[in-house]
């Protein structure tokens, strides 16, 4: 497998990386923003279980970009995972816009803008696997992340309907929705720690997921049924909590 990581210096990224190389023996490309921190790290992979491992780099929301960014890449993956984010400030978000469409870039329109194309290829050869990281925040929007939530839940949606449409083509789209992870996106915020888990522990939720063939994984696991709970609160309700 040639495992492609977009967005890898995140904690949860490179966990994934980490998972995939040490289980399937997967080759791996780091591709983010800050370059010289990845290639340490794809030296760390390489080193530990002997695949080869390097660094590239790719910015989610240069657009423009993004055609030559994939032509360029030799060889070509046959899996990516697209895992860069920005949870953003919502407060500051409701009053400028350059936040705002920050939050939505980097969770919405960079995650299309890529993923289009590797689709296209993925779909031409007849084979690949897409596994996009959106988020439980994406399933209903609360006062405290609504924009971050609605760029996820776009996310949520775009990845249904590529999955739906790359079915035929025997290409595999996996939506993962992780709940509260210790990463740095979440450092210093003030978590319930009973539901909070590791990035390895996401990591080996999206790799079981894929070895039985899921489609939508939430990791950790009980973020299913809560979800189900809030999903289902009516919005007499849920509009006067304070979420
Ligand atoms: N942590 C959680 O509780 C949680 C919960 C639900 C979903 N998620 C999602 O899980 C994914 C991974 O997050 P994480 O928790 O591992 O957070 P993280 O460590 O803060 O990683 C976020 C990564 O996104 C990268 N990024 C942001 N904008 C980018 C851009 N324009 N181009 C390329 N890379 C960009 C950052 O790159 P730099 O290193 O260059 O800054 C950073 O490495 C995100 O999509 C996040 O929304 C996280």
């Amino acid at each position: 497998m040639q495992l492609l990581i977009l967005g890898a210096g995140s904690d949860i990224g490179i966990a994934i990386a980490h998972q995939f190389a040490k289980a399937e023996g997967a080759y791996i490309c780091l591709a983010s923003r800050s370059l010289e921190l990845l290639e340490k790290k794809a030296l760390d992979i390489q080193t530990r279980y002997q695949v080869n491992a390097r660094a590239v780099s790719f910015d989610a929301i240069d657009y423009a970009g993004h055609p030559d960014f994939y032509r360029s890449l030799d060889p070509k993956p046959d899996a990516v995972v697209f895992t860069a984010g920005y949870l953003g400030n919502q407060g500051l978000a409701q009053k400028d816009f350059t936040e705002t469409r920050k939050i939505i870039e980097t969770n919405f329109l960079g995650p299309v803008s890529i993923l289009e194309i590797i689709a296209a290829d993925f779909e031409a050869k007849g084979r690949g696997l897409i596994i996009g990281v959106s988020s439980v925040a994406g399933e209903r929007g609360r006062q405290s992340n609504y924009l971050y939530g609605a760029a996820k839940s776009a996310l949520t949606t775009f990845l249904s309907g590529l999955r739906n449409r790359l079915y035929p083509s025997h290409v595999r789209v996996m939506t993962v929705l992780p709940g509260f992870v210790r990463t740095r996106m979440t450092a210093g915020m003030n978590l319930p720690k009973l539901l909070m888990i590791e990035s390895e522990q996401v990591a080996e939720d999206v790799y079981r997921a894929y070895q039985s063939g899921k489609d939508i994984v939430y990791t950790g696991w009980f973020w299913r049924w809560i979800m189900g709970i809030i999903r289902n609160i009516p919005e007499t309700v849920f509009k006067r909590m304070n979420l």
